[in-house]
């Protein structure tokens, strides 16, 4: 298994580029199977979890490339309902392959999701918004088991804005008959993303971006060629590493108005942030003071960043309080972060951080993607050499991390 080594206390600096948005395209490639056709998808970033991704999808009959950042997909051959365990365990976002796979086969079943461990995570608001659109589901041997003769728009109210209910019901309402809404919707840039993608193919999604989407079904949609937008939490993770270690970090291909929420505490701690069109520079505070902070749904202050700005307050000054609200189990890299050196207890849903002066490196282990990013931002930050165990959850999220840290000047290696 490949590990990290970091030697950490140097100052960073030059350009780091944002790449295209895992998230979207993991939402995006599963609802292309909708197109009985080719699609062309751009800026879409070469991850392991992409990779689990189109595995499913080849699974299920689809044929693909994928070069230079571009996947084409071509769905015309799907053959198979039965997305296995195997595949689906891997990787949450795969029971996005639900819907698409209702609208081509009027049955499919998927295998319950796996995914970083941060949380129990259920299903329930995909299968309640399914079951409401006229859908029959059973959950057996851990398998949802779906079929449907029409599935019929309807208004369907999430109890939580979940992104991934969301993004299941605007795949599934884009081809149901008739109007569906979908109220308390998730907000998140990634379903702005994913209804873009499906109204160029000829989707009828308005409401993008609020509370309350409206999908008014169509008969088919046509090919098409899209590109994703940048990441937000790639971004955001560049923009808190500037924060902790450069006087002039430029990081480019960002959407600055994705992570206004980040910008804003920064900002509070004592960075200083400009922002152009698409890009962000950034100047470290002398030293940063500790800030409170509560993740929540979008425009809120996200949960993927939780990890990450969590090593940067590590040496703030003073107290910071970080309060986990979406996800229950996300604190798994706080042991870590105090194997470095940190100071930070919990108590429920928050983490008590006691700024301390310098971490020092140590041997540590990365347990889900966000988690392990916030470990390389210690290992960064801390005085001495740092090995970072189990880096495969990092290689799920961001693309070439090492290389681009390393044109900033950070020394970063990837070992066996
Ligand atoms: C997506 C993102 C993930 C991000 C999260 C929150 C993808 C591939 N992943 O995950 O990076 O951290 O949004 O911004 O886009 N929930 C239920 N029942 C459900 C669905 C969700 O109780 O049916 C709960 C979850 O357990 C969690 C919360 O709702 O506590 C948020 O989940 P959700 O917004 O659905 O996140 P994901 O789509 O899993």
């Amino acid at each position: 298994m490949d590990k990290y080594r970091i030697t950490g206390g140097k100052l960073l600096s030059g350009e780091i580029s944002v790449s295209g948005s895992k998230n979207s395209a993991l939402a995006v490639l599963p609802a292309a199977m909708l197109i009985s056709g080719k699609v062309k998808i751009n800026n879409v970033p070469r991850l392991k979890d992409v990779d689990f991704m189109l595995k499913v999808l080849e699974s299920l009959g689809v044929k693909y490339s994928f070069s230079n950042n571009s996947v084409e997909i071509d769905s015309r051959y799907l053959n198979n309902h039965v997305a296995a365990y195997d595949l689906i365990r891997k990787m949450r976002a795969s029971i996005y392959v639900l819907s698409p796979l209702l609208h081509r086969f009027k049955k499919a079943e998927v295998s319950l999701p796996g995914g970083c461990a941060i949380g129990i995570r259920p299903v329930d608001l995909h299968i309640k918004g399914l079951r409401e659109l006229g859908v029959e589901v059973q959950i057996e041997h851990g398998y949802i088991e779906a079929k449907l003769s029409k599935m019929k728009g309807k208004e369907v109210y999430l109890d939580f804005p979940s992104v991934g209910a969301t993004c299941q019901l605007i795949i599934a309402g884009t081809l149901a008959e008739g109007r569906t809404v979908i109220f308390n919707a998730a907000k998140e840039p990634e379903i702005e993303d994913l209804g873009n993608f499906l109204n160029k193919a000829g989707a009828k999604i308005s409401g993008l971006g609020s509370d309350e989407i409206v999908i008014d079904g169509v008969d088919s949609l046509h090919e098409t060629e899209y590109s994703i937008i940048p990441d937000r939490i790639e971004s955001g993770s560049f923009t808190i590493l500037g924060a902790a270690l450069s006087e002039n970090l430029v990081v480019k291909n960002v959407i600055p108005g994705h992570i206004e929420s980040l910008i804003d505490k920064l900002q509070e701690s004592g960075a200083v942030i400009s922002q152009g069109k698409n890009t962000l520079q950034i100047k470290k505070a002398v030293k940063p003071s500790g800030i409170n902070i509560k993740t929540l749904p979008y425009p809120g202050f996200p949960t993927d960043l939780q990890a990450p700005i969590m090593a940067y307050l590590s040496v703030a000054e003073g107290f910071s309080v970080i309060k986990e609200t979406i996800f229950e189990n996300r604190f798994h890299h706080i042991p870590e972060l105090n194997r470095l050196g940190a100071d930070i207890n919990t108590e429920g849903e928050a983490a008590y951080i006691k700024g301390v002066e310098v971490l020092e490196g140590a041997q540590v282990m990365a347990s889900d993607l966000r988690g392990g990013f916030c470990l390389v931002l210690a290992g960064l930050i801390a005085g001495s050499e740092t090995i970072i165990n189990r880096i495969y959850h990092i290689d799920r999220g961001y693309e070439d991390l090492e290389t681009k840290l390393q044109n900033i000047g950070a020394a970063i290696t990837r070992i066996e």
